[in-house]
């Protein structure tokens, strides 16, 4: 099989990756944990490196010339950030740790603003754990009540009742982009555009979208947009929530401190301006730096030379794991309705069981609920194993991966 089909070439994109070229159990490491967290490129940790070495201060504080470059290097992350989204402004960016934190900053902040008992959030069986408790959190403290979109056998969202579902009571709908647990693509359009009709806000969980796709958060249409930069081949402790700039505006702080206020008086405060009313305390200047080369280390390949090493590497890996005595694997048959994650069990065998083989092999997948429980009660399993892929897996990876399999049906037999 080809590695470098077209203009990609999947072995040169690895070697610049330090982690993928170790050895584990003895085994060249095969690294299948994307959908948890990517590995780092060179000029990612080398960019960490340098703004530790050369350039560490506080920013927007001191009046001296390593503050000076600090902030001018966070600040123009957040520019960088903005243009790889598609945002209008850099103050809709706003600095979080991550997904989990956009969520709840969104559902404190704008959620307990904005909704009390009558209201309704519209939620989906497919989403991460990180896209549901805030919400129920939320609706604990305000009456509102939670409904969800379901799945079909496939794992597609059954919208057959979306205009029952989304109606006058909704007030915001939360929705992945892309599952973690099964890899299925959602229809957004269908989704925002009944919220539009009914006046509820979105917020789109990009987790799985971002380090895979462009995105334009413009074209989506939605209200707010979360992502990680771990997933992205950045550091992890930083992610981007995405607001419009009119919503944004009007919520409150999510947290008091330093760096979010204006004026501080004995009994009151008053509040930045945007983006830093959301951004209180010392933020991970290093993490937003980071991530903005992250940026530009996956725009350098291209997202279209991404997208189709990613196609091409699923349709490989689905057909080869098709052939394995035992495997059932979940999520959207349709190969153009899923991305490059693979939810599986092999037979009867313990998932933990498959992965700990694999392990030896040097081979590492993941096991578990993948923080989707919903997903597993609908599947009726508990756990499965999950193999996930990324722009520097290449063909003789899938092949290690089969052949990792058949040695656990081998261990397994009979
Ligand atoms: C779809 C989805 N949403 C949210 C999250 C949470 O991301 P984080 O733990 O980086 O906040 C994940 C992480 O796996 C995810 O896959």
């Amino acid at each position: 099989m080809l590695e470098n089909s077209g203009l990609f070439d999947s072995k040169a994109i690895k070697a610049q990756f330090p982690t993928l070229s170790q050895v584990v159990s003895g085994k060249s490491l095969v690294y299948l944990d994307n959908a948890a967290t990517s590995q780092k490129p060179l000029c990612v940790i080398e960019a960490l490196e340098n703004y530790y070495r050369n350039n560490n201060s506080n920013v927007h504080r001191g009046m001296h010339e390593l503050s000076r470059r600090a902030t001018e290097a966070y600040e123009s992350a957040r520019n960088r950030m903005a243009l790889f989204i598609g945002a209008e402004s850099s103050e809709e960016i706003i600095w979080t740790r991550g997904t989990t934190e956009g969520i709840n900053l969104v559902a404190n902040s704008w959620g307990t603003q904005n909704l009390s008992a009558n209201d309704e959030i519209l939620l989906t069986t497919m989403e991460h754990h990180s896209n549901i408790v805030p919400w129920q959190l939320l609706a604990e403290r305000t009456g509102a009540t939670i409904r969800y979109i379901e799945m079909d056998a496939e794992g597609h969202l059954d919208l057959t009742n979306l205009e029952e579902l989304c109606g006058k009571r909704t007030k915001i709908v939360a929705c992945t982009q892309v599952s973690n647990s099964l890899g299925t693509i959602n229809p957004l359009e269908p989704i925002i555009s009944q919220a539009r009709s009914v006046g509820a806000l979105v917020l789109v969980d990009g987790a799985q979208a971002v380090p895979h796709q462009a995105i334009d958060v413009g074209r989506m249409d939605c209200d707010f947009y979360v992502f990680s930069g771990h997933k992205m081949c950045g550091p992890t402790g930083i992610g981007v929530l995405w607001g419009r700039k009119e919503i944004l505006d009007k919520m409150p702080p999510y947290q008091g401190g330093g760096e979010m206020i204006k004026l501080v008086q004995r009994n009151r405060s008053t509040w930045a301006d945007l983006p830093h009313k959301f951004e209180a305390g010392t933020p991970n200047i290093a993490g937003a730096i980071v991530l903005a080369r992250a940026a530009d280390f996956l725009e350098e390949i291209g997202f279209d030379a991404v997208k189709e090493h990613e196609r091409n590497l699923l349709a490989y890996a689905l057909e080869q794991l098709g052939a394995v005595e035992g495997i059932k694997i979940f999520g959207p048959s349709d190969q153009t309705l899923r991305s490059s994650v693979i939810s599986f069990h092999l037979g009867d065998i313990h998932p933990l069981d498959v992965s700990t083989i694999l392990d030896a092999e040097g081979i590492a997948i993941r096991v578990g609920h993948h923080c989707a429980q919903l997903v597993m009660q609908h599947l009726g399993v508990t756990v499965t194993a999950r193999a996930s892929f990324y722009l520097y897996n290449t063909y003789g990876d899938v092949d290690r991966l089969v052949s990792g399999l058949h040695s656990a049906n081998n261990i397994f037999a009979p």
